[in-house]
Order: structure tokens, then sequence, then C-alpha cells
């Protein structure tokens, strides 16, 4: 029997691992310039956490969640997203306390069983933040800065910003009514889902997939257009904000983002490279949810990028990712004597925090040779039994085959000489 990944899900080889470990790495620099802290939740949490904040009515919650019973009867779902978690962490933890705005970062797997295809997996990773207790438009740019930033430092160009405002339930309660009425006519060919929605939340007929409803959506009164005063002041102020910031974006009125929480802002950062959807990068900012999940009355914003989409995005724009070679030395060996020598030595030239390899597997010397160009690494040193009777060797720059004389009980000073 020969086994292999689920679908909708990909192994990460030692290969590639490099390309992830910087974005992750700048990642949390970058949200270190802004002042967020990273915050780790479980992978898994109660299921009616993600029905009340992500929505009963979502995509997400009806057909994509992994839920499933525990042996103690509680009805568990792999999270499909950061921000349900987050927030429930926010709560549980009293962190309404803190001064505001509280900012927190993550890298975290997602789950939703969705229909595979480019850019879209059943188990994906996501870098994304929250900011708790700011509810003017300074912090919704602040946190587009940071995307702006982070896309930046990994040398991409090209991605595109798309803001909207989808107003406070307050617009809502009027922007249904007027959606509904658009829907009326052609209720009746729409999916079972939407049927459902039409009554009880709107507003999600205009994300649904399928292809029918899709179509419906694109001549769809706007949200944008129904906004109260005080929403339309807010998207006002992101606007000038993102003005001062000098980031460019383009207003689309079709964003309604596929999640129940949002309000007022959501943007995304979309790209031709990712796959039909072609978001990078989704966010906005949700005041009610704090308060919906038992908490205080605190506003939030955040977003969530898809690492796989992003980088996708990195391989397109053709952006090489530097790859440092982990070992600096290999040690060559002759005879079993210099094979028992050389992984003392290679002990002690780790402790020095130089990698090194030898071998383990009884390869002869020519394809201990072969095998050492094939790893990399940048030095190399032959053991026979006359450097180890000496005690004097020498180590081989392989870039330009330049060779050193080396003495073998100085740990330290071949430390120095590869390091430099
Ligand atoms: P989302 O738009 O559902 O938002 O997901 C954010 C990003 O995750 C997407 O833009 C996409 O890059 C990636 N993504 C989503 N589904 C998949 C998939 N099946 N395969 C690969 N990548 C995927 C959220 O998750 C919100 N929690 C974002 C947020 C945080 N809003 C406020 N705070």
């Amino acid at each position: 029997m020969k086994y292999s990944v689920p679908k909708g899900t990909k192994d990460i080889l030692p290969d590639d691992i490099y390309r992830w470990q910087k974005a992750e790495q700048v990642f949390a620099e970058v949200c270190a310039l802004y002042g967020y802290g990273e915050i780790r939740i479980p992978t898994f949490e109660h299921t009616e956490l993600f029905q009340r904040s992500v929505g009963d009515t979502t995509d997400v919650v009806q057909k994509e969640m992994y839920t499933f019973e525990d042996k103690g009867g509680r009805s568990i779902t792999l999270r499909p997203e950061g921000t349900a978690g987050v927030v429930r962490s926010f709560i549980e933890h009293g962190m309404t306390s803190l001064p505001s705005p509280v900012r927190l970062f993550y890298n975290v797997t997602a789950f939703r069983y969705e229909n595979v295809q480019k850019g879209r997996f059943r188990e994906f990773h996501q870098f994304g933040l929250e900011a708790f207790g700011s509810k003017g438009p300074a912090i919704d740019a602040e946190i587009i800065s940071i995307l702006v930033l982070f896309f930046a430092r990994m040398g991409l160009s090209q991605t595109r910003l798309c803001i909207n405002s989808i107003g406070c339930p307050s617009c809502r309660t009027g922007y249904n009514k007027i959606l509904m009425e658009y829907y009326r006519p052609n209720l009746t060919k729409m999916c079972h889902d939407c049927k459902g929605r039409y009554e009880k939340n709107p507003l999600r007929m205009l994300d649904c997939k399928e292809d029918y409803c899709h179509s419906l959506a694109t001549d769809a009164p706007k949200l944008l257009d129904h906004l109260c005063p005080d929403c339309l002041e807010h998207f006002a102020g992101l606007k000038t904000c993102l003005d001062s910031l000098e980031i460019a974006y383009t207003v689309d009125p079709g964003i309604v983002r596929g999640l129940d929480y949002y309000t007022r802002t959501v943007f995304e950062f979309v790209s031709e490279h990712v796959g039909t959807q072609g978001t990078i990068c989704g966010g906005g900012r949700y005041d009610g949810l704090v308060e919906t999940m038992g908490g205080q009355s605190v506003p939030g914003i955040g977003f969530a990028m898809g690492v796989e989409r992003f980088l996708m995005e990195v391989a397109a724009q053709g952006i090489a990712v530097a790859k440092t070679p982990d070992v600096l030395l290999y040690i060559a060996t002759m005879d079993p004597q210099g094979t028992a020598y050389a992984q003392k030595l290679a002990f002690s030239m780790r402790k020095e925090g130089i990698g090194c390899e030898t071998d383990l597997v009884g390869r002869s010397f020519k394809a201990q040779l072969k095998y050492a160009g094939k790893t990399g690494a940048p030095y190399l040193l032959v053991l026979g039994t006359d450097e180890i009777s000496t005690q004097k060797a020498r180590i081989k720059r392989m870039s330009d085959g330049v060779q050193t004389d080396i003495d073998l009980s100085d740990i330290a000073g071949i430390a120095c000489n590869i390091r430099k």
C-alpha cells in the first residue's frame, strides 16, 4: 500500500522551506516594527465559536468546516481561519483591560473543505494580525501599511490594493431590503443555500461561488452607495490616511468578504497570479465581534494572508529568495580511522556553530567528494592518515579552489577561517 497526502494538503520539503522561513521571519520583523506581539492559538476550537463569529450562513460554516465529535461528545472544528480564536483568546484572557490598541499577530494553519484548485487548498497557512480597541480609520490604514511594508521587504511589487466599506448594522437594514428587491425575481433559479440566505442574511448571496448566483452578484446594488453618514465619514478618513501614507488603492464596491463579522472597512490585495479568486490577502474591521462573542464592546480590525498564495506571487514575479547553506563544511575521509576522527571533529565544529557533514553511509572517497558538491557546502576538508597523525590539514574553498592550512587541534581557528 502506497500512501499519498490527502487531497488539498501538501508537504513542505527542506528544498522549499527556506522560502517559508524567510517570509515568516520578515513578517514577524515587520509586525514587531508596529508593536505587534505574537499569539499562538489552538488548532481546534468549539464549533459554536465559528458558527457565531464567521456566521452560520457563510460558505465557510455551511460547507467548508472540518467538524467532528470528539470522544467526550463535544463538537469540535479545525479552525478555518484565525480571527475567531484570537477574539476568543482576547476575551478569555481579559485583554480588554490592556492599553489600547492591543496588537496581536499570528502564523497559523487553517482548514477548509474547498474545491481544490490553483491557490485553493484544504489545509493552508495564514499570516495574520488583529488590532483591538481603536475605531478611527488611522489604524485601518496602519494595518494596510504593514502589508505594503512586508511586500516591499520581500521584494514584491504589482499587487493591487482594493478597498471598500460595507457599513454598519444600521446601514445594512435599509440595504438588505434593496438587495432582496434585486434578487426576488431570480430567487427560484438561485442555489439552495442562497434561497436560505435571502431571508436570513442577503449580503451573503453576494459572495456565493455558484455560477448563476455569482453572475447575479455583479450587477447587484452596492452597499457603498447606501452608507450612513458616519460610515461614509469613516471611509473618507481611511482614504485620506492612505493618501497621506502614499499607498495606492482602488475602491472596489464589489468586495463584501465571505465572513459575517465585518463592518465598515474591508480590503484585499489581489493579483492575477494566484488562482481564480486572485486574493493574496483579505481583511477588515469587525466592530461588533468582540461583543457578539461575549466580551465588551471593543472595535477590532485585522487581516490574513494566504502564505501559499503569497509564495506563488513571489515565484510569479521572479523574486529569488536567497538560500544560505546550513552545512558550511564537508569532511571527506579515506579510511575507517579517518571516519571516526571526522565524526569527532564534526561534533567540535558544530559546537563552534559551524554546520558540518561527514560520511555516515560508507561512500568511497570519490563518492564523498561528489556528495560534498551536492550539499553545496562551501568548504571541504580531506582527512587522511597523514593529516590525523601530523594534525596538519587544509580546507578548500569550493568557489575558487583556494586552500588554507589549518591545525586540526585548533578548532576555534578552523571555525574562524570558515566564517571569514
Ligand atoms: P479570508 O479572506 O477568508 O479571511 O482568508 C484570508 C486569506 O487566506 C485569503 O486571502 C487567501 O489568501 C487565504 N485563503 C483562504 N482560503 C484559502 C484556501 N482554501 N487555500 C489557500 N489559501 C486560502 C480570513 O480568514 C479572515 N480571518 C481575515 C481577517 C483577519 N479579517 C480580519 N482579521
